[in-house]
């Protein structure tokens, strides 16, 4: 495991995006896994800023989110289809067909992780997967508690979940209270991952992830056994460190 301690968070945006950059550069299709949440945008702004000055080439490269929602179609302003188009896939001249997400809309649950994992394979598996980390220590939608054996699969959300995000959402519309994501043997296989956290609300969960025990209780702890993990995080997330 490669710690990098940034200054600030646009400090720790310019590194993971030269981490992925640098992936880009050296197999120009390669496959990325991408994640949403705040902490990523910063990252995909300087990829777009380097794209625009002609210094990255996006034309081959291949995608795969980590998560999204059941039940919200790609145009829903809260499916993470969206959140990608806006924040990356729209901005850089990647493939749109080269992006891939689940699908939100699929009816069949079991069936919709089968064609995922196999999206995965047929890509040849992830080169670089970036991930976020939760305040509790989830990575993808892989909450505390959850095998660590786990490929794609549904999540029924918390409800602590279903009302936070039910600010987001229309006066009667319905929230989801499902997600399709890949679990952490999808996200292990990867073979290099980056982690990307800031601000001092993730210190003491990047401390206890990182230099505790490899507990199911911590999702992310099991990265500590990836042989290919770098860690970027801002001052203020390595507090505790
Ligand atoms: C999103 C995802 C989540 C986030 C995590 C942190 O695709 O996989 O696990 O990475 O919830 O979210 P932020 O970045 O908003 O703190």
């Amino acid at each position: 495991m490669k710690i990098i301690i940034a200054k600030d968070y646009n400090d720790m945006s310019r590194k993971a995006a030269n981490y992925l950059s640098a992936q880009i550069i050296m197999k120009s299709n390669a496959v990325i896994g991408l994640a949403t949440g705040e902490t990523p945008i910063g990252t995909y702004n300087q990829l777009v800023d380097w794209y625009e000055k002609g210094d990255i080439d996006f034309s081959e490269a291949r995608t795969v989110n980590l998560d999204e929602y059941k039940g919200l179609p790609a145009e829903h302003e809260q499916s993470y289809r969206y959140f990608m188009n806006k924040y990356l896939f729209d901005r850089i001249n990647i493939k749109k067909e080269n992006t891939h997400l689940p699908n939100g809309m699929a009816i069949d649950d079991d069936a919709e992780c089968e064609r995922y994992e196999n999206v995965i394979k047929s890509v040849g598996g992830i080169d670089m997967q970036l991930l976020g980390i939760g305040l509790n220590g989830h990575i993808g939608f892989n909450e505390p508690g959850e095998s660590f054996e786990k490929t794609t699969h549904c999540v029924e959300l918390t409800q602590s979940t279903i009302d936070a995000n039910s600010r987001l959402f229309h006066e009667g519309e319905k929230v989801p209270e499902k997600a399709f994501s890949m679990g952490i043997k999808s996200i292990m296989q990867s073979k290099r991952i980056l982690l990307i956290a800031n601000g001092e609300k993730k210190a003491q969960i990047v401390k206890d992830a990182f230099f505790g025990p490899v507990t199911p209780k911590i999702p992310a702890s099991i990265l500590q056994l990836h042989n290919n993990l770098t860690v970027i995080v801002d001052k203020d997330a390595a507090k505790y460190l």
